[in-house]
């Protein structure tokens, strides 16, 4: 199976799973528990369908939108993921080339692999910082001071995990950061030579943004959850959220709220935008999905601060569906993280052009010519 015989998410999945170590596919594709809110995230899309209108003149159509005053070529975002130099060697830079190129936003999270400075070096896209707030203050203030320093356009602070969620897969495989040669898990590695071997030799693993002040997670090997569960801090409240705000200053964005009295709470602090979201089903299970809440938190807050609807996305008619309900835009992480570990910045590239054929095959097929025209009458649910 090659890059050019995946048409779909589906199918860079497929391909990713056969690249990776099955403990590094795990930890990308496992999600908490029974992974039902993973399963839920995709399937919401599938309760509502879309009604069509036709002799629409759709000849030119118009795919962009304002997204966090950037605009954007298509009304999707690369949501931040951890760790990306783990999936393939070109990492996090792979992303942010590819993200440039099709003119997205996309997102690096507090542990990537690429500092804060090369990314922001690397391309003049709309580019946001996923902060996690860590128990270490000067930790955090330097996060924020560095993306002062190198012109981030946007801070998205994650709000759903305060603590770590269940991931049974991690705690079967024993997946750690950086990656251990485990016992039960050097088999994996030994059948995927070409994982391995670049693993080893090139660039080497590092986590720039966190390894001036803490070792967890770089020199020393420790699995995600543990990571969470010592590192972050717990305490963090919406006083928190708020003086972050205030010390970033720039545009802000709170990522994991679900509820419409949360989203009510991020107007009232001053946030710019929340991403709906369940960080793809990996911490609370059980969860609603994000476009299931979509509707109720467009009618508390839409106009007040821009709603992003973030997990589960796999097909363009979904961005579509999330539009039409009121979003701003989607947001997804193994929409591209499957492509990443499947070719890195081609595997990337071909996602982005799939998804984007979806999404302006699907305007046509609507009857629109301008995303903006997506409305709640086209949409039923069942
Ligand atoms: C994530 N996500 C995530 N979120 C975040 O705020 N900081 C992070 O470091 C990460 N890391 C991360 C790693 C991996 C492997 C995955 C799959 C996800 C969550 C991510 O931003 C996003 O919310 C979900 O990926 C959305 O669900 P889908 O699109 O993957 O279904
Ligand atoms: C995850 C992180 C790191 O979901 O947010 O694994």
């Amino acid at each position: 199976m090659h890059l050019s015989d995946c048409h779909n998410i589906a199918d860079l999945r497929a391909l990713a799973q056969r690249r990776l170590p099955w403990p590094v596919f795990d930890y990308i594709d496992g999600a908490a528990d029974d992974e039902t809110t993973k399963a839920r995230n995709t399937a919401a899309f599938d309760e509502v369908d879309l009604v069509p209108n036709v002799l629409a003149g759709v000849e030119t159509i118009d795919t962009r939108c304002t997204i966090m005053g950037r605009e954007s070529a298509l009304p999707l975002v690369l949501s931040p993921t951890a760790l990306q130099r783990v999936f393939h060697w070109q990492g996090e830079r792979a992303v942010a080339r590819a993200a440039e190129k099709f003119g997205l936003w996309f997102g690096i999270s507090s542990l990537a692999t690429v500092s804060i400075e090369e990314i922001a070096a690397l391309t003049s896209g709309p580019k946001m910082f996923q902060l996690y707030v860590h128990k270490d203050k000067g930790l955090n203030t330097s996060m924020i001071e560095r993306c002062q320093a190198s012109g981030f356009d946007a801070i998205a602070l994650t709000v759903d995990t305060i603590v770590s969620g269940k991931r049974e897969r991690c705690q079967r495989s024993g997946f750690t950061t950086p990656p251990r040669f485990t016992p039960s898990a050097v088999w994996s590695y030994a059948t995927r030579p070409r994982w391995a071997l670049d693993y080893m030799f090139r660039e080497k693993f590092r986590l720039p943004n966190l390894d001036t002040h803490v070792d967890e997670g770089t020199g020393k090997a420790v699995s995600i959850a543990e990571y969470f569960n010592t590192m972050l801090d717990v305490s963090m409240d919406w006083d928190t959220a708020a003086k972050i705000r205030q010390d970033w200053g720039g545009t802000f964005c709170l990522k994991g709220v679900m509820s419409v009295a949360d989203a009510r709470r991020a107007v009232e602090i001053g946030a710019d935008a929340i991403m709906i979201s369940n960080h793809g089903g990996r911490q609370l299970d059980g969860s609603r999905a994000p476009f299931d809440q979509l509707a109720e938190i467009v009618d508390a807050v839409g106009g007040q601060i821009e709603v992003i609807c973030d997990g589960g996305v796999r097909r363009g008619t979904h961005v579509l569906k999330a539009l039409a309900t009121g979003a701003t835009a989607a947001s997804g992480g193994r929409l591209y993280l499957y492509a990443l570990a499947a070719a890195g910045q081609d595997g990337v590239e071909r996602a982005l052009t799939l998804l984007k054929d979806e999404i302006e095959r699907g305007m046509r097929l609507m009857g629109v010519t301008d995303v903006r025209q997506l409305n709640r009458e086209m949409l039923r649910r069942r």
